[in-house]
């Protein structure tokens, strides 16, 4: 299992969505993603669908030792499962400041489940306190989400130091991988130059032996776009509300470059068709994408065209599938309780 902690401090950056949309990319190509809501506000429960006031548990049963992980996950889509969270959460960290270790209980909660699945994506909430600190104990990778304006590398140190701390004291495994930009508007120039400066800046770390020595921006970004900020509040992810748009588009290319990069071996192709054959049914178009570095740079950030341009574009056909059909049961070889727990569920 490669587990991503997706992190920054400063909020609205993209980290939530983040999580959403590539857990979900990767879990309709097949791979078998655990997604865990680390944030008291509860926007990746909402945001999959499910209402935090009906959670009895999740992260924070987990974080105070009170249950296993694997009785707190959810199924939620196929191949995707959720640790909820509710405003519990927000406890925790008051609760744990005694306990011995507080800093790994997260992953010594995950360890058994290591193996069952391909990736585990920890949405982080915009603190660097005992919640992100069992993020970061617990992941081999860190992507960083960031809205490239003019306040974008505030704070950004402060966040590079935070995980040097961590590999240097709990993780020795952590690294920073990735720099994600999102909200990006390749038409404004401040966008570029903080771009150019994080690239400065990431290159000047390269062959030291900091924590982000390996990490660059992913060649791909994500578009600033109104569908991505419409569809959490249907519940849905990207592909469910609007899988034709530059949202979709983009987050689709940025799962295929973070798969490619963990599991260089398994080419998504392959588990692309394994992922639609079992749980549709229905015949795969390989992927055949290779973002181009920049490609989008020149692009509006809205366009009221998008479907009509992008319709030659989606390389991974993703179907949707709303809460209510998981209600009903209606997903092929899925258990049919919504609220199904691990535990319960033969598959993991
Ligand atoms: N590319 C995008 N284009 C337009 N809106 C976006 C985009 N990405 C995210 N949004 C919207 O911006 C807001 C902040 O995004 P998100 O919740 O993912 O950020 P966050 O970093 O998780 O925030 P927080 O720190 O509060 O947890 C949300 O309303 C989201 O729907
Ligand atoms: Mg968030």
């Amino acid at each position: 299992m490669r587990t991503i902690a997706v992190l920054n401090q400063k909020g609205g950056v993209g980290k939530t969505t983040s999580v959403v949309n590539i857990a979900a990319a990767l879990a309709a190509s097949g791979s078998r993603v655990v997604v865990l809501d680390f944030d008291p506000q509860a926007h990746l429960t909402i945001h999959l669908g499910l209402e935090p006031q009906i959670i009895e548990s999740g992260s924070y049963k987990v974080l105070t030792q009170s249950a296993e992980f694997e009785q707190q996950i959810m199924l939620m889509r196929p191949n995707l499962w959720l640790l909820p969270a509710n405003i519990n959460l927000v406890g925790a960290e008051s609760e744990l400041v005694s306990v011995v270790g507080r800093e790994t209980i997260l992953r010594e909660a995950m360890l058994q489940s290591r193996d069952k699945f391909d990736y585990c994506l920890i949405d982080c909430s915009p603190s660097l306190g005992l919640l992100t600190l069992n993020a970061m104990a617990a992941s081999d990778d860190v992507l960083i989400p960031l809205q490239p304006h003019f306040l974008a590398l505030r704070g950004f140190g402060k966040l590079l130091q935070t995980v040097e701390l961590v590999n240097k004291r709990i993780n020795p495994n952590l690294t920073v991988k990735w720099v994600l930009l999102c909200m990006f508007d390749g038409r404004a120039s401040l966008t570029n130059e903080v771009k150019d400066d994080i690239e400065q800046f990431l290159k000047n770390a390269q062959g030291t032996d900091c924590p982000w020595s390996e990490a660059h921006i992913l060649p791909v970004h994500i578009r600033r776009n109104i569908k991505l900020a419409e569809a959490p509040s249907y519940g849905k992810t990207i592909f469910e509300y609007e899988e034709n748009c530059h949202g979709a588009e983009d987050y689709r290319k940025v799962a295929e470059l973070i798969h490619a990069q963990c599991y260089p071996s398994a080419p998504a192709e392959t588990l692309q068709t394994v992922a639609f054959d079992e749980i549709q049914g229905q015949p795969t178009t390989p992927s055949t994408a290779s973002p181009e570095p920049d490609s989008q740079a020149e692009q509006p950030d809205t366009q009221p065209a998008e479907a009509d341009e992008n319709q030659n574009q989606p390389p991974i056909e993703i179907k949707s599938i709303s809460p209510d059909q998981q209600q009903q049961g209606d997903l092929d070889e899925q258990p049919s309780e919504f609220t199904q727990t691990t535990s319960e569920n033969p598959n993991i």
